[in-house]
């Protein structure tokens, strides 16, 4: 049988047997302000090769590097001026950047999934920001949740997806932006969002003075960018006014529903809800009717997650 999977509080003794796990090769779940993460050493190639296995990932997708601060990223990655200006303004946050791995990066192949760059993030939620700087060194980390189902915002969601899987998950309440980081990646010096997330395009738009372009569709960069990702068991129907047949309604503003995302029609509090939401109405196992979501700031995120959770299941 699996270990079982240890619950370590986030306090400086939980955060060091965290860390000491990371240094043997375990996973460790813990929270962002995004959602939570399945963490490994970015070094370790067996490790990382873990987190495939634990999620049940199809294939060697590239994965995301934590790190507690920008003075630690440049050890990884070449900064042009735009990535210096964005990590800048908005690290820590949710933010990712794709840039080209430095000279001597130390990382496993296997994060980078033999591309030439590496997508790196810091986080600002207190509780990453100790356990980075308790391992003191590059940590890989998708959402710790089974793939392609929905993202974990809580650490009871990611110990009904893995657990028996992972070595320990820091439990510390649900995190607060509750969608994954905003990735952005350069061609040639054009920034270009990879995945809308947590920090609203237009902010970034507005620091660079540019528009963001949009990844070429020829081939997927981003698990995010597969058609069907985060499904709950039942099919989702977006814009619905109203729940039909035998389905939960999950409302926003003034469209109640089962569940509110936020009934005054806030897109943060919307976004910190969804994950959550859509766990619980998962639950009940029904077809899930979901109102319509303005296309403004964080609500592309959001209508991004919810168009995948409707995607038709490969
Ligand atoms: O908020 C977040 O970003 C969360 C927390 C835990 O930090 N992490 C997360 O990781 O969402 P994951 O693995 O679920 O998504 C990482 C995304 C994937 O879509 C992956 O393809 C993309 O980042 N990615 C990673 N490295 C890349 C690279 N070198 N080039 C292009 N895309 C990359
Ligand atoms: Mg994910």
């Amino acid at each position: 049988m699996a270990d079982p999977t240890r619950h370590l509080a986030p306090t400086s003794a939980g955060l060091a047997d965290a860390a000491d796990l990371l240094r043997t090769g375990r996973l460790v779940a813990f929270p962002t302000e995004t959602v939570y993460g399945l963490g490994a050493d970015a070094r370790q190639g067996a490790a990382v090769a873990a987190i495939y296995e634990a999620k049940g990932r199809p294939s060697f997708n590239p994965l995301i590097v934590h790190v507690p601060d920008i003075r630690t990223a440049r050890r990884f990655a070449v900064f042009s001026a735009q990535a210096e200006a964005l990590a800048k303004a908005f690290w820590p946050g949710p933010l990712t950047l794709v840039l080209p791995l430095a000279a001597e990066h130390s990382l496993s192949p296997l994060v980078t999934a033999g591309n030439p760059t590496v997508a790196l993030r810091v986080p600002a939620h207190p509780t990453a920001q100790q356990l980075l700087r308790a391992f003191d060194g590059p940590v890989a980390a998708p959402s710790a949740n089974p793939s392609g189902r929905i993202s974990p915002t809580t650490a009871a969601h990611v110990q009904k997806g893995l657990s028996g899987r992972i070595a320990a998950i820091v439990d510390d309440g649900p995190c607060p932006v509750g969608l994954e980081s905003t990735i952005i990646g350069f061609a040639q010096d054009t920034p270009v969002l990879l995945r809308a997330g947590g920090l609203p395009a237009a902010e970034i738009e507005s620091l660079l003075g540019v528009r963001l372009g949009q990844p070429a569709t020829d081939k997927i960069t981003a698990p995010g960018q597969l058609g069907s990702h985060y499904a709950p068991q039942g099919a989702v129907r977006l814009n619905a006014q109203s729940a039909q047949g035998d389905e939960v309604l999950l409302g926003f503003g003034e469209i109640t529903g089962d569940l509110n995302l936020s009934p005054d029609g806030d897109l943060a509090q919307a976004a910190a809800n969804l994950f959550g939401h859509l766990h619980q109405l998962d639950a009940l196992v029904r077809p899930i009717a979901v109102a319509p979501i303005p296309m403004t700031g964080l609500g592309m995120a959001i209508n991004d997650r919810l168009a995948r959770a409707a995607a038709p299941r490969g």
